[in-house]
């Protein structure tokens, strides 16, 4: 028996059941790399400490690079007497450099310290490729408000017309999350970057090795303070999930808007062929399923968190083998913002608006109300009553079926004696844009400016 890492106080092997049910090769099989990074700083440590000859280091880093060689050509695979990558690791590795050698590679570590330390690479790792596709999506975002950067469109508030907006503004406040989000993983990285190497099965190593030196060549700046706490926290995965799932609830508002923009009734937005899809049964569908999977991704993102909380939540310390199953719930997470980014980007990059729509609904539903209301303030009208007078001309043009611009003068000096023509000059949609212009606000110049200060935060990260 080679291959399993504990038998000897067993007098059988395990059960073909329990077999099935202990192995991870399945999906830990995607460490196998980093698990080989491992095994090189750990032979390094082991060296130092004076328990291998040169000759013996050198001969298990040759050993080592075969091994990762045979691995990357897939000339070497996990069988199912393995039970996870650090078995089938060693198992290859012992067939590469001889039982000898090979049995010396494993003092002073434990398969606990060396998955925790994997699984912070691995994911150090995604998160840089994540945060690159996210930072891909807030520049299509800042494409897309430069290239529409005067349309207006209808700003909403309870999904109800509310006041006029630029849709340059509205995009980018899509892509402030965005940033966030490649923020978090950046924070997230700081509590990261901390090998559990050196931790042992949970109390550390007897054997004089330098956990630093491992974690400096694993790429990690620290090493644990508590080896207890480095082999059994696994509050970092879950930190991982939660911007993985906060991640796909910022993508999914975008993707319920963009459903609603590509409907006949809004006609906002038109979706290209190449991010769309057809019906099988209705020759004229176009149906915006990239977008769609990306609101029902974010449901599966949420899971993989809530999933992930409930396994670790009563958990006692040190290491149990429950926390094998932190694995999947976030490699899924990885894989559903790996798969899902790019094609969310190329939605949002190549999406069509009908900027002649917008404009034409943007005064609709007297979203200049508040316009009228911000005239008579500056007319030295207290704003409760400003609010009344406002009101009070929308209540006149629904009577009618008239819109705001519609009150003739005789009707104004009808609402109030405050009103005069004078308040046409803000019931444009120009001008009620031009007006927000303070920092934050909508209008054009700010809006301008608000593009630049994004493109500079994607440009710095
Ligand atoms: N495969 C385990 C995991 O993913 C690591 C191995 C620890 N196993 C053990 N029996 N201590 O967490």
């Amino acid at each position: 028996e080679v291959t399993r890492l504990w038998g000897g106080r067993f007098a059988g092997g395990p059960s073909e059941a329990l077999a099935r049910l202990s192995l991870s090769t399945h999906f830990d099989w995607r460490l196998a790399r980093h698990d080989i990074a491992g095994s090189r700083a750990h032979a390094r440590v082991l060296h130092t400490a004076g328990l291998l000859t040169g000759d013996e280091l050198a001969a298990m880093l040759e050993g080592l690079d075969r091994l990762e060689a045979d691995v990357a050509s897939g000339s070497f695979t996990p069988v199912l007497a393995d039970e996870d990558v650090h078995t089938a690791l060693e198992r290859g590795f012992i067939e590469r450099v001889g039982p000898e050698l090979g049995g010396r590679l494993r003092a002073g570590r434990s398969r606990n310290d060396q998955i925790a330390t994997m699984v912070r690479m691995y994911l150090r790792e995604q998160a840089r490729a994540v945060a690159g596709e996210l930072l891909d999506l807030a520049s299509a975002l800042a494409d897309q408000a430069e290239a529409n950067i005067a349309v207006p469109m209808p700003g909403r508030t309870h999904l109800q017309h509310a006041q006029p907006v630029l849709l340059a503004h509205h995009l980018l406040a899509h892509a402030w999350p965005l940033l966030r989000d490649v923020e978090r993983l950046r924070d997230w990285d700081g509590r990261a970057a901390v090998s559990a190497y050196g931790s042992g099965a949970l109390a550390g190593s007897s054997l004089g090795l330098d956990p630093e030196a491992v974690a400096a060549e694993l790429g990690f700046p620290d090493s644990a303070e508590n080896s207890i706490d480095g082999t059994a926290a696994r509050d970092v995965v879950a930190e991982f999930a939660f911007v993985g799932a906060m991640t796909g609830v910022d993508l999914s508002r975008l993707a319920e808007e963009i459903i609603l923009w590509a409907t006949k009734e809004f006609s906002f937005a038109v979706l290209d062929d190449a991010f769309s899809t057809g019906s099988s049964i209705m020759p004229q569908k176009k149906n915006p399923d990239v977008a769609e999977l990306a609101r029902g991704k974010s449901g599966r993102l949420i899971g993989d968190l809530a999933g992930l909380l409930g396994t670790l939540k009563g958990l006692p310390l040190a290491y149990n083998r429950d926390l094998q199953e932190d694995k999947e719930p976030v490699f899924d997470t990885v894989d559903t913002l790996t798969l899902l980014l790019p094609a969310f980007t190329g939605m949002v990059a190549t999406l069509r608006f009908n900027g002649e729509r917008m404009a034409e609904l943007a005064p609709q539903g007297f979203s200049l109300a508040t316009d009228i209301a911000e005239w008579l303030v500056r007319k030295r009208v207290p704003f409760r009553e400003a609010h009344e007078i406002a009101g009070a001309c929308v209540r006149v043009c629904e009577e009618r079926g008239i819109d705001l611009p519609d009150l003739t003068d005789a009707d104004l000096a009808g609402v109030s004696p405050h009103l005069d023509s004078g308040v046409r000059g803000v019931l444009t949609v120009a001008g009620s844009l031009e007006s927000r212009s303070a920092k934050g606000g909508t209008a054009p110049a700010r809006v301008a400016e608000q593009l630049e200060r994004l493109r500079s935060r994607i440009a710095g990260h």
